[in-house]
């Protein structure tokens, strides 16, 4: 499937500053779009986003932003359409992920894991909404996970973030299609990132962070008609079990 050409096309990508996000930042540019990335640490996106410049042919810059601040994201919308003159598509990406048994999890740990992969989608969405209905309609990717449908033992905070990611998601979606705005749900299996503290590179059975990019620019390429509203990718042969 041909990816029409971004150009002209203004897209946000949260947590772009390293793995999935960093990838499908990369993809948007290299099909001419006009991107902002972000992460809690604005020096490393201001850098990622110089790197993946110099690639082009789009153009991308870097900024802070904590999507557990609403003044914040409120801002990074508006310096994203200020920037480039709108917004388009928004990709909720930035994540953490979150172990531990309930009996210990330590109360932050719950907060910072449901505020920052549930709350902070809502809020993304909510502050992009205004500037995607000026421009007559948009697409809004939100990066969920397998563990939004498959329930794992000390997993409960990151497990109740994208089942409760999962239901938003679609309700939204429901809503603020009848405005021209798609929302998909894209839910990866394991992915080779260093989320969560992993050392990538090791494990080659699992998806490349390239992999939901492109999966990205299929979605981007479906006629208006048509909504993927959730599409569920893993890897083909991952280790197998018992
Ligand atoms: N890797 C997997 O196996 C896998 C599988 C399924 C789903 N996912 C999902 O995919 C998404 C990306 O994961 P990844 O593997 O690419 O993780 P990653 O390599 O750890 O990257 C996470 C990104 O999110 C940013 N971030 C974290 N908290 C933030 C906050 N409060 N505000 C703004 N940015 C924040 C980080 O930048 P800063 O640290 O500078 O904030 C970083 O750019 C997550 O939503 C994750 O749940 C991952």
């Amino acid at each position: 499937m041909h990816t029409p050409s971004l150009q002209g096309k203004v897209a946000v990508v949260t947590g772009g500053s390293r793995g999935i996000g960093r990838e499908i930042a990369r993809a948007l540019v290299a099909e001419q779009g006009s991107v902002i990335i972000c992460g809690r640490d604005g020096r490393r996106a201001e850098q990622v986003a110089a790197e993946i410049s110099r690639t082009g042919p789009g153009t991308c810059a870097g900024t802070a932003c904590d999507v557990r601040r609403y003044a914040e994201v409120e801002g990074l919308m508006r310096h994203a359409a200020e920037t480039f003159g709108g917004m388009d598509i928004l990709v909720n990406n930035a994540g953490v992920a979150g172990r531990g048994a309930v009996a210990d999890l330590p109360l932050e740990k719950w907060h910072e894991v449901i505020d920052t992969n549930l709350t902070g989608v809502f809020y993304c969405c909510r502050a992009a909404i205004p500037w995607m209905r000026k421009r007559g309609g948009g697409y809004i990717f939100n990066i969920s996970s397998l563990a939004g449908v498959n329930p794992i033992p000390n997993l409960s905070a990151y497990n109740a973030s994208k089942f409760g990611l999962n239901g938003f998601s679609e309700a939204f979606m429901q809503e603020i299609r009848y405005d021209g705005i798609k929302v998909s749900t894209i839910l990866p299996g394991s992915v080779d990132t260093e989320f969560g503290g992993r050392a990538p590179g090791q494990e080659s059975w699992r998806l490349a962070p390239s992999d939901i990019a492109q999966l990205v620019l299929h979605l981007l390429a479906h006629d208006p008609r048509s909504l993927p509203s959730r599409v569920e990718i893993r890897p083909t042969q991952p280790p197998k079990k018992g």
